[in-house]
């Protein structure tokens, strides 16, 4: 057994090489943590947002990969470009059915894969107003967003399917054809045929010509829409065969950019630049909630797991795989009882609307929001002092004091919490604020222990919460 002495000195090594790590992390931008945490309080507090994937692969109505899935060229995709006509968007409608789910902020996609911009830009013809629809969507967006009192995003592909001087690359529609992502790349990869296929195709296309454009687009986004709250940039893939990164984005260049141009903004951690300082400020789980607070550097990360409601994020007419409102709301209380984010996303239809499913799911969304949405906004993760009940989820709202207890599995006969005897000063339902009486419990080896009375019926919500006023 090692002694005393000995642990001490491999702890105090330890320290000096963890302490030398942050030191000589890379640096963006100057910014204290206590300054970040600032700068992304509003987000903390908010909880949920809304993304919304929209493009021309609204018309093919079956996935916003279609042109890559499918193998599509510029000619082939060339059809949804010239019938782009979303005569029914009205993106005030759109704001107010966000706000009303209690989504408090909004990411849209500046620029999918696919190239195709929804915003007037001065790089490219490959844009909203040459479409018939002819105007500059983002300019519409962004007003209606912002008159309804919601922060604003923007998405924006690093990659680009679209644009001739992006090489061709494994994502790519017009990779080789044998070349997927799938496992089978790995084999596929041996193949000398391959290297001499990407030699071949990307003659005569410059990346750096793209890397330029994609700087100039960035600039274009954040100057031309006044304050822009979120950047969400994606995504990088150094690692895949071909694949591209903090080189070929010249992300370091693009994330100091950004950071001058909105100094407050937030921006997401997709350009690669994970063990830089300011590179990102918070990390992007999709389609899954990790099991518990996600770490980076050894300290609790800020964190978005963004999901959709069925399973693609462009409109997909013939996706059945809708989530049901329970489980979109545990999403939600799953997410903020873990000290995270929940980044919801719809895909409009091509005349400019909301899909009725999805339309449907927001409105539940609203009606257990509009009565318990104060177990959400401001709340995190409870003390580790409070064990959650079986079958429920807690969370914890410093500022006020109080604790939530959403009850996943609704229990006629009582909620057992441990070790809240004396911290408990009122219980109540949240929705309807009715008291739920609590005694001590009544078994000495649990004395420290209360059970919550809850009614025989289930109230009427979804997912009842029973607000705890702590002592
Ligand atoms: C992936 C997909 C993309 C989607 C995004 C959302 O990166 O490529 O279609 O926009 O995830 O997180």
């Amino acid at each position: 057994m090692k002694s005393n002495k000995s642990i001490q000195k491999w702890l105090s090594v330890l320290l000096l090489f963890t302490s030398l790590v942050s030191f000589s992390q890379k640096k963006i931008w100057d910014e204290t943590k206590a300054e970040k945490k600032e700068r992304m309080a509003w987000w903390t507090d908010a909880r949920f947002g809304m993304f919304i994937h929209w493009g021309l692969y609204a018309q093919p109505a079956r996935h916003e990969w279609v042109k890559s899935k499918e193998r599509m060229s510029n000619e082939d995709y060339q059809k949804y470009f010239d019938v782009f006509n979303p005569d029914l968007f009205d993106p005030t409608d759109w704001a107010k059915q966000a706000k009303a789910a209690g989504m408090k902020y909004v990411v849209i996609t500046a620029k999918h894969h696919e190239g195709f911009n929804l915003f007037d830009s001065k790089y490219t013809d490959y844009k909203a107003t040459n479409t018939p629809y002819g105007k500059d969507i983002l300019e519409e967006w962004v007003s209606a967003f912002r008159a309804e009192g919601l922060k604003i995003g923007f998405y924006y592909s690093l990659f680009d399917w679209h644009h001739p001087d992006f090489t061709i690359d494994i994502k790519h529609p017009l990779r080789y054809p044998q070349h997927s992502n799938g496992p089978e790349r790995i084999a596929a990869n041996k193949n000398p045929k391959i290297d001499q296929y990407y030699k071949e195709v990307n003659k005569g296309r410059d990346l750096k010509k793209y890397q330029n454009y994609l700087h100039n687009q960035v600039r274009e986004i954040l100057t031309n829409y006044g304050k822009i709250d979120i950047i969400w940039l994606d995504f990088s893939y150094p690692h895949l065969p071909f694949g591209k990164g903090r080189e070929e984005w010249d992300s370091e260049r693009l994330i100091k950019m950004v950071r001058e141009l909105q100094p407050h903004i937030l921006v997401n951690n997709r350009a690669d630049l994970d063990e830089y300082w300011g590179g990102w400020d918070f990390i992007t789980p999709e389609q899954h909630i990790p099991e518990s607070w996600p770490e980076e550097n050894g300290e609790k990360a800020y964190w978005e797991t963004c999901a959709t409601f069925s399973g693609s994020w462009g409109y997909y007419r013939d996706e059945i795989s809708w989530k049901t409102n329970r489980h979109l709301l545990s999403m939600l209380i799953e997410t903020t009882s873990k000290g995270g984010n929940l980044l919801l996303n719809v895909g409009p239809t091509a005349r400019g609307t909301f899909d009725y499913r999805a339309e449907n799911a927001l409105e539940k969304i609203g009606d257990w929001m509009r009565v318990n949405s104060r177990s959400i906004y401001g709340c995190t993760q409870a003390p580790k002092s409070w064990k959650a009940p079986k079958g429920t989820m807690l969370t914890f709202n410093a500022k006020t004091n109080r604790l939530y207890i959403h009850i996943m599995d609704y229990k006629t006969n009582g909620i057992r919490l441990s070790n809240a005897f004396g911290k408990v000063k009122y219980a109540q339902f949240l929705h309807d604020a009715s008291e739920v009486n609590f005694v001590k419990y009544w078994k000495p080896e649990h004395a420290d222990d209360i059970i919550l009375r809850t009614p025989a019926l289930k109230p009427n919500v979804e997912i009842p919460v029973i607000e705890l006023i702590l002592e």
